[in-house]
């Protein structure tokens, strides 16, 4: 049997990568990286640092001003544009202002519309989103409303939608920013059991206690550049 390569584990790789707004701001400066695949990496530093930058270079949202990205074995940074929604769909997303809902549609209705929209079978839709929901928790508020459901639930409603196209790997910036203590380590133990199941998570967060408690592997940015890569690290050792 051969042996599994280190090569095929990896599904996240930055190399030199640097991103430039305009000419004075460096928003990432020669960023290196690499994640494999199952890890749990929470992202922290100052506003301003870089830390959505880096997401949004991953969905190639951004394309970077030098360097190179790989993802699941693919230069994203070579890749055509007709082939970024096949990109999307192995990424789940979770904005950092919510996402915005089709307030008349229930609940199963909007994953389904996400699915429509990545090219999805129309007869598996329903059951697909259903699944989705049942993972987080809400099953049973399939058929409700956007507006019946509360702050957490519609918070989970957003990682059943990033869930749907069963992606390699989750990103999701400041997640737990507008929910209160209880709330925030629901939702984190719900991205721990999404992480056992094998998809890769990383989370942008300011939530010290969250990061000290559950000491996973901690990169620091700093003015656009790689502060601290830590396993089991702590938030702020480096700020
Ligand atoms: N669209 C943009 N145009 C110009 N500058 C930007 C843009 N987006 C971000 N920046 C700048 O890039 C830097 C990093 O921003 P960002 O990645 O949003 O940081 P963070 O998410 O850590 O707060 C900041 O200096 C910010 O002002
Ligand atoms: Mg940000």
């Amino acid at each position: 049997m051969p042996t599994e390569k280190k090569e095929d584990k990896i599904i996240l790789r930055f190399e030199n990568v640097s991103k430039l707004y305009n000419y004075e701001t460096h928003s990432l400066r020669n960023l290196n990286l690499t994640v494999e695949q199952g890890e749990f990496l929470f992202i922290c530093g100052r506003t301003g640092s870089g830390k959505s930058t880096f997401l949004r270079l991953i969905t190639r949202e951004l394309s970077p001003t030098s360097g190179k990205i790989f993802f699941d074995g693919e230069e994203i940074t070579a890749m055509k544009h007709r082939d970024i929604p096949y990109l999307r769909r192995k990424i789940g997303v979770i904005r950092q202002n919510g996402e915005i809902f089709l307030e008349e549609r229930t609940v199963a209705q909007n994953l389904e519309f996400v699915m429509r929209a990545t090219g999805h079978e129309e007869d598996t839709l329903r059951q697909r989103a259903l699944k989705a929901l049942s993972m987080v928790g809400l099953g049973k508020k399939a058929d409700c409303l956007p507006r019946e459901l509360s702050g957490g639930e519609r918070k989970r409603v957003e990682i059943a939608r990033a869930l749907v196209n069963n992606p390699r790997i989750i990103i999701a910036d400041e997640p737990t920013a507008s929910l209160d203590r209880d709330l925030s380590w629901d939702i984190m133990s719900l991205f721990e059991d999404i992480n056992q199941l094998g998809v890769t998570l990383i989370i942008v967060t300011h939530d010290k206690e969250i990061v000290n408690i559950m000491r996973k592997r901690v990169v620091t940015f700093a003015h656009g550049k790689l502060l601290g890569d830590v396993k089991r690290g702590r938030y702020g050792d480096l700020l």
